[in-house]
């Protein structure tokens, strides 16, 4: 066994059917996890990818949603992916849109943390929650007030239940994901001018892959990371760094 190695574990990412979500449970199963591959639509193609996984049904419509599903059986590592955006000028911005990505991107993503560190404590267990935060953690973005709100609320959820958990064996933490080729960028991609300036900025030189994001999810899930607590790790290729 390796200090990456997750056979024996089992995984639950949230927002599983696609991008960001989709890789990380890829990459989680190819460790030797067992992943349940929650979404709100089926995660069929993401559970025929990985040798020992299931599909589950998570609508955060209802931000309440997991509340017993860490009930049933132990699961070692959650992994909250599950994450949306509305873009438009402040000044305009609709309560809906507000609402809307505060309660996927943060109010669920609480309320999934608190069912899982209730399960793990009440079987006196350990595990690993991973949070899919993001460089609007940080920084500000242009025309996203609620996404960039969710997100420096993810980072400060973070630090928060590493505080009361990381002593308790649960280990939280999160990755702040750069500019990353999936259906959450699709719109800056097709603007050539926003395209270009983000380009420009990144060191790396080009767009991240899902792919990228994976592994540090996997090293964020596996006894390599033990005593790492929240911390928010940027995979970004430098462009935080800039
Ligand atoms: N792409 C980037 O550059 C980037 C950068 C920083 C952070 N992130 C974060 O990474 C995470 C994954 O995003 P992505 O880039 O992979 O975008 P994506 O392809 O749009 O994936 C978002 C995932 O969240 C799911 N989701 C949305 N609303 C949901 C709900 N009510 N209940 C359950 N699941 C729901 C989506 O399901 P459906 O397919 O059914 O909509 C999808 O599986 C998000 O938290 C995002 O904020 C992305």
């Amino acid at each position: 066994m390796t200090a990456f190695d997750l056979n024996g574990r089992t995984a639950l990412v949230t927002g599983a059917n696609t991008g960001i979500g989709q890789a990380v449970a890829v990459a989680l199963g190819a460790a030797g996890a067992h992943v349940i591959c929650a979404g709100r639509r089926t995660c069929a193609e993401t559970v025929g990818r990985i040798a020992s996984a299931e599909e589950m049904v998570l609508d955060f419509a209802d931000p309440m949603a997991a509340r017993d599903v860490f009930d049933a059986r132990p699961i070692d590592v959650l992994v909250n992916n599950a994450g949306i955006i509305r873009r438009d000028d402040a000044t305009d911005f609709a309560e809906a849109d507000w609402d809307a990505v505060m309660d996927v991107n943060l109010k669920a993503l609480f309320f999934t943390c608190q069912a899982f560190a209730r399960a793990v404590f009440a079987r006196e267990g350990t595990g690993k929650i991973v949070n899919i935060a993001s460089l609007l953690s940080f920084q500000g973005g242009i025309r996203v007030p609620s996404y960039a709100a969710s997100k420096h609320g993810v980072a400060g959820l973070t630090k928060a239940l590493c505080n009361e958990w990381a002593g308790r064996g649960i280990n939280v933490n999160a990755i702040a994901p750069g500019y990353i080729e999936t259906n959450n960028t699709e719109a800056l991609r097709a603007d050539p001018e926003r395209n270009r300036a983000i380009l420009d900025r990144i060191p790396a030189g080009r767009w991240g892959r899902a792919e990228d994001i994976a592994q540090t999810a996997v090293y964020l899930s596996a006894p390599a990371s033990d005593y790492v607590n929240g911390a928010v790790l940027n995979v970004d290729g430098g462009w935080l760094a800039r």
